[in-house]
């Protein structure tokens, strides 16, 4: 603080301190004002926003507008917002003839990611992530198209017709109707659905410096744009120590439906560390008390999955209660976090596995927006580039290859 005479100014300039943090377990890579994250007293809330009230009170449409513009919408801010985004939901016609070109088993989150790469050859106003008006415009263009792409990655993979939106229902209801809505026009999504899928996509929405939105952050601050950005945050989120959790819980629960393991065995199997098995939707690295968004998804699970007995359901509570009372997951802190649950949701709303983590990215979706947004207009911004610790051989001579 200066008060003891000692001159720090030339060492905050120096780059040749360089620190170690594998992970970046210790090292905030920027300031923020959108999402606050307490993980010992499993707090979060976006701009203040405690999370149970938005999965209370709230709704997607109204999420992503707290989140990329800092404050809740008055009711006229919100449907003009709502109307922006329904004016860019259909597909320009020959980027919907680049999902001809995809093998029919191709995964959606690759074509999801593809998609939302060619975007910046459709709209190449774009390019320029400096001009506010066409960051806007880029914002509502994503907003539109990502349920629309994520909707024909799914009818591409069953042979299906790609179905137009409706711009007179809502985000979630349209995109439920061009997922589901062949072929039985005219298609009335479940209500108690699509109310569950909202609030899903408010839970995801944002959750501050986690793999997919750094590599958004990382990838915005070389320039590129929303974009290209957004596309590269779609494959870190395909990871399963990220997004890909929520699929491989569910190929979880089942293996241990099959019978490939009993719950006790399977436990004792991943307290065993045996073949790095890892007890999937558990432990977080910034939650080390209960994921307040689990305890959410939980109370949908059993509303959502209350009208049929659901065998996946008791298996993933048998999990949970022996992991809760289990010193391997106690003194680690493991607890579920917010996939745990969802893939059963997602499963007993119709959606095949493979489309888990693209409804992730539906969520995560405003998040990603909003920090590549304060990120490239941060003044303080620059391009992110880690050092490293080179533990590789001394210098040594060339030795041309015949002698070699
Ligand atoms: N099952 C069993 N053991 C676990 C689990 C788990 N799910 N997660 C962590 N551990 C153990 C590790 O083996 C390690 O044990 P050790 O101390 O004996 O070496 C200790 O807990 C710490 O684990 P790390 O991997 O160092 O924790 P990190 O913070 O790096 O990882 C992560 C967090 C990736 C989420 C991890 O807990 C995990 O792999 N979970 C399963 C995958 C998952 O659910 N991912 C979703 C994350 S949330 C999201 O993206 C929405």
């Amino acid at each position: 603080d200066g008060n003891d005479g000692l001159d720090v100014s030339g060492l905050l300039k120096r780059t040749d301190y360089v620190t170690l943090d594998p992970g970046f377990v210790n090292t905030a890579s920027c300031q923020s004002d959108i999402t606050y994250i307490d993980g010992d007293a499993g707090v979060l809330r976006y701009r203040g926003y405690p999370i149970e009230q938005l999965a209370e009170h709230s709704t997607f449409a109204e999420v992503s507008y707290l989140l990329i513009n800092g404050e809740l919408p008055t009711a006229p801010q919100l449907e003009d917002f709502t109307a922006r985004i329904n004016r860019h939901t259909i597909l320009h016609e020959d980027l919907k003839r680049f999902f001809d070109g995809f093998p029919r088993d191709a995964h959606p989150m690759p074509v999801l990611s593809s998609a939302v790469s060619t975007l910046s050859t459709f709209y190449q106003d774009s390019l320029n992530p400096k001009d506010a008006a066409q960051v806007d415009l880029s914002t509502f263009r994503l907003l539109a198209k990502l349920p629309t792409i994520a909707a024909y990655a799914y009818s591409k993979s069953t042979g299906r017709p790609m179905l137009y939106p409706d711009n007179s229902k809502g985000l979630v209801e349209n995109f439920l109707r061009m997922t589901f809505g062949w072929p039985a026009e005219p298609y009335e999504p479940d209500p108690e659905m699509v109310k569950a899928l909202d609030l899903l996509f408010v839970l995801h929405a944002d959750h501050e410096q986690n793999c997919s939105t750094s590599t958004v952050r990382m990838v915005g601050s070389s320039g590129a744009n929303l974009f290209a950005s957004v596309s590269a945050g779609i494959h870190a989120l395909s990871g399963p120590a990220h997004g890909g959790a929520n699929s491989a819980v569910l190929e979880m629960l089942e293996a241990i439906h099959r019978g490939d393991d009993d719950a006790d065995s399977f436990m004792a199997k991943v307290k065993d560390k045996r073949d790095g098995v890892r007890l999937m939707g558990f432990g977080h690295r910034v939650y080390k008390n209960y994921d307040p968004r689990a305890a959410i998804v939980k109370k949908t699970a059993d509303r959502v999955l209350a009208r049929a007995d659901n065998p996946l359901l008791d298996i993933a509570k048998r999990l949970e209660e022996i992991a809760l009372q289990d010193d391997y997951f106690v003194q680690r802190k493991l607890y579920p976090n917010v996939d745990f649950y969802t893939g059963l949701i997602y499963q007993a709303m119709g959606f095949p596995t493979r489309m888990f983590t693209v409804l992730f990215a539906l969520g995560r979706l405003p998040g990603w927006i909003a920090q590549w947004r304060e990120g490239v207009t941060d003044p303080a911004m620059k391009i992110n580039r880690p050092r490293q610790v080179y533990t590789g051989a001394g210098e040594r001579s060339y030795v041309p290859v015949l002698e070699r």
